[in-house]
């Protein structure tokens, strides 16, 4: 249904946009956000939470879409938290279009979105360290030291402010799935972790933010990641591990465009490297790949 009939600004960020008693709120503050979920609390509502960097797409109102299904009430959060870019040129160049994110929420099932400035969310330096072992020793944990911890910073703070029943994240971060997984137990909090699928584009390119950055060539062979990975998975068990990992970073290699930076299969649930097709366990193949000065991530199930 469409939402948009008018905006009213109630004050400098409280938005509300309505149609046959539709509305999306835009709430910028922590107060007015908890303020607002007391009320809708009260009322024994669920409440669903789906964070995201903005410069929404495809994979986002996928999550959406299933929180509205599952929720009475869906929040989207739109931050770009610097704390988990390890990289001050990557968090500068990440894209960010809030208005075009705002006309993409109003026609989707989003019932509040929480976009704080930076100094709302930290008015003083975060310090906590989270500790995840293994789980962000390798892969993204070793290519972007302090990611993760970042990563947690935002996420228990906006788990800590809207309190939500169930948080929606997708499987194309599957470390970072994992990861907020662990958070959860660590801090031993009641949202339940909702994890949904990869939305892909047609030639197979997991959607992501990041695409939007890439040259017309680098899209085209950007969507060689994909291929490479449902490759892997027909490989699988053909060749021993170790070499099956070499040939998908030669292949992708072997285009002047990319460069892998690592491609490791590992075990679902711990993330540790998996040396045998013979373990018993669920194999995730994760892959990063640099496309000029853009890195992607992908990740399939291997068996
Ligand atoms: P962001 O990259 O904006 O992604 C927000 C959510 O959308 C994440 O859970 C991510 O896994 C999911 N997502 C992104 N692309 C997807 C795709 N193609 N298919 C399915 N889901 C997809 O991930 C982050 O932001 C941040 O780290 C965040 C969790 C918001 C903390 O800052």
């Amino acid at each position: 249904m469409q939402k948009l009939q008018f905006a009213c600004i109630l004050d400098k960020s409280f938005v509300i946009f309505a149609q046959n008693f539709q509305y999306m709120l835009i709430l910028r503050t922590i107060s007015e956000t908890q303020d607002h979920l007391d009320g809708i609390r009260h009322n024994n509502k669920t409440i669903g939470l789906v964070p995201t960097m903005g410069a929404l797409h495809e994979g986002h109102l996928s999550l959406i879409r299933t929180c509205s299904a599952e929720n009475d009430m869906t929040i989207v959060s739109i931050f770009v938290n610097p704390t988990q870019f390890n990289d001050p040129e990557d968090f500068n160049k990440y894209p960010r279009d809030f208005d075009n994110d705002i006309a993409i929420l109003k026609n989707h099932p989003c019932d509040l979105v929480f976009a704080p400035s930076i100094e709302e969310m930290y008015p003083f330096p975060d310090t906590r360290e989270f500790r995840f072992g293994t789980l962000d020793s390798i892969m993204e944990g070793k290519y972007r030291p302090g990611h993760f911890n970042g990563v947690a910073q935002i996420v228990s703070k906006l788990f800590e402010i809207i309190k939500p029943g169930r948080a929606y994240f997708g499987q194309k971060d599957f470390q970072q799935l994992v990861v907020i997984r662990d958070l959860v137990r660590q801090l031993d909090l009641s949202v339940q972790i909702v994890s949904c699928p990869i939305i892909r584009e047609h030639d197979g390119l997991a959607m992501s933010s990041r695409n939007q950055l890439l040259t017309e060539k680098q899209r085209i062979a950007a969507g060689k990641i994909n291929k490479s990975l449902e490759k892997a998975v027909l490989l699988a068990g053909k060749t021993d591990v170790g070499t099956l990992r070499k040939n998908i970073i030669s292949e992708i290699d072997s285009d002047p465009l990319l460069k892998a930076e690592y491609f490791e299969i590992v075990d679902e649930e711990t993330l540790k490297p998996v040396s045998e097709w013979s373990d018993k366990t669920v194999k995730i193949g994760c892959i990063a790949v640099q496309v000029g000065n853009v890195r992607l991530i992908d990740n399939i199930k291997i068996s």
